[in-house]
């Protein structure tokens, strides 16, 4: 599940970008519909997977632990082992570059009389496990990682679930919705109720397609922020799911679009979970054209097309209340705000720096290595734009093994003097495989 060699890749800049893109489908979707499916008893269909390397190794993990997954035609069939089946792994699990495998998994073993070791590429091996070995270790599990952080809290790391593991009240200490869906995917296993306080919501897939699959779960709004309750011993319904389309791929288009003049693309088919929109919303605070045609529901989620023109952007004090629902796209933000007309500023996202790659310092010198001032706060940039002008390009970007920061710099350079080189492209297989096909395609070459 690693790389190989390096790929290496001079972005150029277009004339203007015009068509249609289909975004593939949403990558937190993805794995929970294969893990929900895992859990059932029977027979589940999914359409619209996406097949990036992140989500494959989710697919892997479950195949290792006793769930039967193929591809058919374009749909994926799984066969669940159900909840409380899941049988001991006979080698580590590769969780490659994919942080949302790594934790949700995590969860999933925590309550199943099974021991489970993963591993993962030099990014995942540095991000911190501390957030979900805590509520786990609560349950019972017990978590032997490695050498890292503060608590020795790093991959490779073994879990050994505890069955039955203890119900637990939880109020997560960092908005996280991996960290919710560990502690409620181990509750799925672990007899009476399970609840998981969110202080500020997070994305909400688990809470609805749990619901979907026919498991108790309820959810109230308290002063003391959203109570997600699971009920145990669970037994869930297998389930046709369509999965819609990423609003974090389409969010590279939507910026893209927006900066290179004469721009005209429709994006078709992109999620508007409202956890999820919190970049259409700062890019409309911008001044960004960004229409949205034919709002329809796909697999319980609010789906539309979008269709975006480019515009020159007004800087901004990016609202920090935006963060959880973009907390994915700063780096395309970033990218926006190098374009627009004066200093945009964006703090109060420190989990930035704990992503597949510390994405404020990785921005940072992708963006000044080309020719764009940014100050950096310990939560945050300040990025002073081009007013709309093209940016100077002619750096090499250091992408760190994040598919995030590969993307949205190809996309700066859309609009650049000079080429920009990105050290290595192939951390995009990890969420959008056709990325740079599809840019091929929409993109007129200046
Ligand atoms: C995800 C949650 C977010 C997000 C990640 C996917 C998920 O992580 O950054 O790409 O599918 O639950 P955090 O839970 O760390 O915020």
């Amino acid at each position: 599940m690693s790389h190989g060699p390096a790929q290496p890749r001079t972005c150029r800049a277009a004339t203007r970008l015009a068509g249609e893109v289909t975004v593939p489908g949403d990558k937190s979707i993805s794995h929970r519909a294969l893990m929900f499916s895992a859990l059932a008893v029977g027979r589940s269909r999914v359409e619209g997977l996406l097949e990036g390397e992140d989500v494959l190794a989710t697919a892997a993990a479950l195949r290792a632990m006793g769930a039967t997954i193929e591809r058919d035609g374009d749909a994926w069939i799984i066969d669940g082992v159900g909840v409380g089946g899941l049988l001991q792994p006979a080698t580590a699990l590769d969780m490659g570059n994919s942080g949302t495998s790594t934790r949700l998994l995590m969860g999933l073993v925590a309550s199943h009389p099974i021991t489970a070791t993963f591993t993962g590429d030099a990014s995942l091996s540095k991000r911190p496990m501390a957030r979900v070995i805590e509520p786990l270790a609560e349950m019972g599990a017990d978590i032997t990682a490695s050498p890292g952080g503060n608590g020795n809290d790093r991959l490779p790391l073994m879990v050994r679930g505890m069955c039955p593991a203890v119900p637990i009240h939880y109020t997560l200490p960092v908005a996280s919705a991996q960290v919710k869906s560990a502690v409620l995917l181990a509750g799925l296993n672990t007899p009476g109720i399970t609840r998981v306080v969110e202080p500020v919501p997070t994305r909400d897939h688990s809470e609805r397609m749990l619901a979907g699959f026919d498991a108790r779960i309820e959810v109230e709004q308290t002063p003391q922020g959203r109570v997600i309750a699971i009920h145990g011993e669970a037994e869930l319904r297998p389930q046709q799911i369509v999965v819609p389309g990423d609003p974090s791929s389409a969010a590279f288009w939507l910026v893209a679009a927006s900066i290179v003049p004469g721009s005209d693309v429709l994006v078709r088919n992109v999620g508007l979970n409202p956890t999820r929109t919190g970049l259409i919303a700062a890019l409309n605070l911008m001044g960004a054209s960004i229409e949205e045609i034919d709002p329809r529901t796909v697999g319980g989620e609010p789906v539309a097309d979008l269709r975006v023109r480019h515009a020159v952007l007004n800087a901004i004090e990016v609202p920090p209340g935006l963060a959880p629902s973009m907390i994915d796209e700063y780096p395309a933000l970033f990218v926006a705000a190098a374009f627009a007309r004066g200093r945009t500023v964006a703090r109060g996202a420190h989990e930035l720096r704990v992503k597949e790659s510390d994405r404020i310092a990785a921005m940072r010198a992708g963006l000044e290595g080309n020719g764009v001032g940014c100050e950096e706060f310990d939560d945050g940039l300040a990025i002073t734009g081009s007013g709309g002008e093209a940016i100077a390009g002619g750096g090499t970007v250091a992408t760190e093994l994040d598919h995030r920061i590969a993307m949205s710099m190809a996309v700066a350079a859309l609009h650049a003097r000079a080429p920009v080189t990105l050290d290595d492209s192939a951390p995009v297989a990890t969420s959008y495989p056709a990325f740079f096909a599809t840019l091929d395609r929409l993109a007129t070459q200046a």
